[in-house]
């Protein structure tokens, strides 16, 4: 990373000279370009990766591209429990070894999935619930990450606890009825049988903020407060034909927790967005210094568990999409390019000029996820002609409505009208950038309208 921006420094000093002497400079910034995911992910200090399935390791075809284009890998199934401890206390590392081996011969890292999960229980467990369930599960939890101490990066220690929906809360599961203190019990285990691995919470539909995401947030925050060892968050990112606005703005919330963050699964269904969204959602992660990879659920599109969504960045025949160059140019391009999602380019350009006059000072727009007996509001902070160097918004909430959390800004108040003042890194604004904050309250807040102020 170091080297790729002393680079770029060095360049704009050779064309600022040479301008200066009234040269004709002709730039190749292609030079300093990665030419696979992998080289170019490396240069910004971050991983690119693939789930694999290992039955798939003797297929040239695909090994040529996993092993050219991709430095982690993630096992789509064979670390899984049914897979691994297939009988009670009888353990089967056959697959999941296969992956590490193939992983330290060509300089891949491993990422571990998934220790606890409600899914792809092997049947024993799927029969067992109470403190003989909660044993047997600490036991696969200690025993698979002892097995595998020092060969693992990251373990998604707990896979999918959250429930869908505007809850905010946990999923049902056997797991979850052992206990609400089964996911920490899980990630005290897995730290103990191998503290060298980073330590993974890992869901979907969480890309942006929304309900479930904030659930999730809440307990990372909650583990971080209490000292229950979590060192990362998993975005799944199986996605459709749209990207949420705030997707960067989540993960940097969970970012800013403490934690580092890593798209775990990425694919996105085929259509006229798809490119745009690998785009986006890698110039997301390029824009988070916390997220540190990115991982691809598969190579090709037919070796995809989404079959004819055609959801990755390769077709069957082990060519590279549009999408794929989307993914590469937005790793060249390295943080600072915002991450905009999808917008089909206009038909028409635009025709009348703009009438209306900058706005001196600042505005604030709100947009507000809510659910019964609480919302989630994000709040966009857009700098008029002269910008800003700090910036303050009052929001009235309704009467029952308060504020319990706040992030990328600090709260004053948490009833009645609430200021938020700016922090340090998002205060000063050039004219039209837009900075973001949130904040998660209980009551019912519709209709909220925000006045900002400048300084
Ligand atoms: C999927 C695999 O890709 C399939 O082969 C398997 O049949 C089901 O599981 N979230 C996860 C992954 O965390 O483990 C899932 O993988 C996809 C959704």
């Amino acid at each position: 990373m170091k080297h790729k921006r002393a680079l770029r420094a060095a360049v704009t000093i050779a064309v600022t000279g040479a301008l200066a002497a009234g040269m004709t400079v002709a730039l190749n910034p292609a030079a300093a370009a990665g030419t696979t995911l992998k080289a170019a992910a490396a240069e910004e200090g971050r991983y690119f990766g693939a789930a694999v399935a290992t039955g798939k390791l003797s297929t040239g075809a695909y090994t040529t591209i996993l092993n050219r284009e991709f430095n982690s890998v993630v096992a789509e199934n064979e670390m899984k429990w049914d897979a691994t401890e297939p009988q009670q206390g009888q353990f089967r590392y056959t697959g999941g070894d296969r992956l590490v081996s193939h992983a330290q011969a060509n300089g891949m890292s491993v990422r571990g999935h998934a220790l606890l999960w409600h899914a792809q229980q092997p049947g024993w467990a799927q029969g067992m619930s109470g403190s003989a369930l909660r044993n047997a599960a600490i036991n696969h939890v200690t025993k698979v990450a002892t097995y595998y101490r020092g060969k693992i990066h990251s373990w998604d220690v707990v896979n999918e606890a959250f429930a869908d929906g505007g809850s905010g809360a946990r999923r049902d599961s056997n797991l979850q009825r052992t206990g609400n203190d089964w996911i920490e019990a899980a990630f005290r285990a897995a730290r103990a049988a191998d503290p060298g691995a980073k330590l993974c919470y890992n869901d979907y539909n969480t890309d942006g903020v929304n309900a479930k995401s904030t659930g999730i947030y809440n307990m990372v925050r909650d583990f971080k407060s209490r000292g229950v060892p979590i060192d990362c968050v998993g975005f799944q990112s199986h996605l459709g034909t749209s990207l949420a606005g705030d997707y960067q703005a989540n993960l940097q919330r969970f970012a800013d927790l403490g934690v580092d963050v890593q798209i775990t699964e990425l694919d996105v269904m085929t259509g006229g967005s798809q490119a745009s969204i690998f785009g986006a959602v890698t110039r997301a992660c390029m824009n988070v210094s916390r997220c540190t990879g990115i991982t691809t659920w598969g190579v090709r599109d037919c070796d995809s568990w989404r079959g004819s969504d055609n959801a990755l960045l390769f077709d069957c025949n082990g060519n590279k999409k549009a999408a794929y160059t989307s993914v590469l140019n937005a790793l060249n391009a390295g943080p600072g390019i915002p991450t905009d999602p999808p917008t089909d380019p206009p038909t028409d350009p635009p025709t009348d000029p703009p009438t209306d006059p900058p706005t001196v000072g600042c505005s604030a727009s709100v947009s507000l996820n809510s659910w019964t007996g609480g919302f989630v509001a994000t709040v966009k902070v857009t700098a008029g002609s002269a910008g800003t160097s700090g910036w303050n918004v009052s929001v009235p909430l309704p009467s029952g409505a308060s504020v319990t959390n706040t992030w990328s800004a600090t709260a004053t108040g948490s009833t009645g009208t609430v200021r938020f003042a700016n922090v340090d890194y998002n205060g000063r604004l050039g004219a039209g950038q837009v900075a973001e904050f949130g904040f998660q309250g209980n009551g019912s807040a519709s209709g909220l309208t925000p006045t900002c102020t400048a300084s």
